[in-house]
């Protein structure tokens, strides 16, 4: 049977993260959470001393990215989720990076059933052709509460007012670019997780998935 394909997209910190692992846990498929692509792109440049808004230096840092750079520790600092929106807006390491993501989607590692993919662009761009795309939304309010909640809990130093406004500068970025900007597919399923907690989310999505036929078992 053909891989199965499930695609979550949505704006930052709406839940698609934690959401997509378990879906791809529970299907016995692959994850990949596209966002850490863009994030290593960002995190190798800033390192570097370089431009994230440099068109140059970002499709180079695109086009030399390797595996291990999805492990780079530093992904999650918010300065890298700044400048990966950044490197994110810019043709050229979209262009570079489509291929990856394909290729992960259609050839899943041997004896697991599919793959999940997580991002802004999956259902659109990535894999137009999955069989079920979920877009994740929530208030922005609800939003902001999670990551600050989130780095607090990572140890991190986190101001709320300073997450709500930085996640407003990233959304506005992700949705108003001409490339593949943040939406939802017209084929997509809506999810607002503002009310609802993540074991919540998980049974909605999973009872759509069940209604398609499409859950099969591990291996
Ligand atoms: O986890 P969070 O919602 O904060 O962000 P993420 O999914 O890790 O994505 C980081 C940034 O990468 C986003 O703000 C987007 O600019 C970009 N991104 C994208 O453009 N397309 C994707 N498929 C995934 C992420």
């Amino acid at each position: 049977m053909a891989a199965m394909i499930v695609a979550v997209d949505g704006p930052v910190a709406a839940g698609k993260g934690t959401l997509a692992r378990r879906l791809a846990a529970a299907l016995g498929c692959a994850y990949l959470d596209t966002g850490s692509i863009y994030r290593a792109v960002a995190a190798k440049i800033l390192v570097a001393g370089g431009d994230p808004e440099n068109a140059e230096t970002a499709a180079a840092a695109a086009r030399d990215l390797e595996p291990i750079d999805l492990e780079r520790d530093d992904l999650r600092l918010e300065k890298v989720s700044q400048a990966a929106s950044k490197v994110a807006a810019i043709p050229a390491v979209r262009a570079a990076l489509l291929d990856f993501q394909r290729r992960f989607a259609a050839a899943p590692p041997r004896g697991l059933n599919g793959a999940v993919l997580d991002g802004r662009d999956i259902g659109t761009v990535v894999c137009p052709g999955a069989d079920v795309k979920f877009f994740l939304t929530a208030s922005v309010e609800a939003r902001a509460a999670r990551r600050h909640k989130e780095l607090l809990e990572r140890g991190e130093q986190s101001i709320y007012a300073r997450v709500l406004q930085d996640l407003r500068e990233r959304d506005a970025r992700d949705s108003g670019r001409a490339t593949a900007p943040l939406r939802a597919a017209e084929d997509a399923v809506r999810l607002d997780t503002s009310a609802m907690d993540a074991d919540q989310a998980f049974e909605v999505a999973m009872a759509e998935i069940a209604r398609r036929g499409l859950a099969r078992q591990p291996g």
